[in-house]
């Protein structure tokens, strides 16, 4: 007999950017980060651990992983295998909400579904501090999909106090956030592989990491306020001085594309007619937009002439990790 465990974690942006480590093998940040969990996309794992299987099977949204997600979800299930002293290999069921070749992050929701689902199904009851460490051995990012809302990762020093913290769970204020899919055509450098690069090469780096921890606290203050224009200003800074260190790298690279500016510019004309939106991106070219929800028709009538409905996708504050 197997044990099973189920659970959903849904995806995050970063409002305040987590770009470089400290520790590649523990994953522990460079800086600090912030974030913003969304409702629209989220990835839901169940995980079965079974004496019959001679090796772990990981399926993603019905067909076999590749083998270099095989592995690193197998090393990631190592760690849980370690924590609960046991050795039973597992099948993994993983189902990706989020639409397809939407080119958004995936990694945060999906290492946070599987640290939840993956320690329960090995018997371990872990506390969300706990679920948010393993979860970080994952992909950095998915150490905040463990918290609903505004989430701050505190990069610490080492695998025991490097983990997030809940900043604001429950939003009772108006802020949302418009996903602008564009084409992913391009090869893209991995965040994994860009921000190695920018820590060893970029002369701004260190720059970098000292603006981020400044502004951390100011974010939260912004939040507190519930003061959209300054969240979107420091949310705004903090995505281009992270792309800053891609153009400084040596050799340089970028994640923008065209249609990545185009959309920059019409959120800058929008603002510039008064209206409260602000725009940032992770590693890759797709362009998010804060704003309210009471401006949200407006700013899709903006986008509307260079983007097709399927291309804008609206969010809002989504929860934490469940259990199913
Ligand atoms: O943990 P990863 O590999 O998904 O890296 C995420 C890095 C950014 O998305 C660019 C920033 C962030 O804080 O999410």
């Amino acid at each position: 007999m197997g044990q099973s465990a189920t659970a959903r974690a849904h995806t995050n942006i970063a409002l305040i950017k987590y770009w470089g480590k400290k520790d590649a093998n523990l994953i522990i940040p460079q800086n600090s980060s912030l974030s913003l969990t969304l409702d629209h996309f989220y990835t839901d794992t169940t995980v079965t651990f079974s004496e019959t299987l001679t090796r772990d099977q990981i399926i993603f949204n019905g067909q076999e992983a590749d083998e270099q997600t095989q592995t690193k979800m197998s090393q990631f299930l190592d760690l849980i295998r370690q924590q609960a002293g046991r050795s039973t290999f597992a099948s993994v069921e993983t189902t990706n909400h989020v639409p397809n070749a939407a080119g958004l992050a995936s990694s945060a929701s999906g290492y946070a579904a599987l640290a939840a689902a993956g320690s329960r199904a090995a018997g371990l009851d872990l506390n969300r501090r706990d679920l948010s460490r393993l979860a970080r051995r994952g992909s950095g990012s998915a150490t905040r999909s463990i918290y609903g809302g505004f989430v701050e990762w505190q990069r610490g020093r080492n695998d025991q106090d490097s983990y997030a913290i809940p900043v604001q769970e429950e939003i009772d204020w108006d802020i949302q956030m418009i996903a602008i899919v564009l084409n992913d055509r391009k090869k893209r450098v991995a965040s994994r592989a860009g921000m190695a690069s920018v820590v060893a090469t970029s002369p701004y780096y260190p720059s970098w990491v000292e603006t981020a921890q400044a502004d951390l606290p100011k974010m939260k203050d912004a939040i507190i306020k519930k003061d959209i224009n300054l969240v979107g200003q420091l949310a705004e800074k903090s995505a281009m001085q992270m792309h800053a260190t891609t153009l400084s790298a040596v050799p340089p690279f970028t994640y923008f594309e065209p249609e990545t500016l185009q959309a920059i510019e019409v959120v800058e004309r929008l603002r510039q007619q008064g209206v409260s939106c602000y725009y940032t991106m992770d590693a890759g070219p797709n362009v998010k937009v804060i704003c309210t929800s009471r401006e949200t028709p407006q700013i899709l009538a903006a986008l509307a002439p260079y983007f097709t409905a399927e291309q804008l996708l609206v969010a809002k504050p989504g929860p934490g990790v469940t259990s199913l």
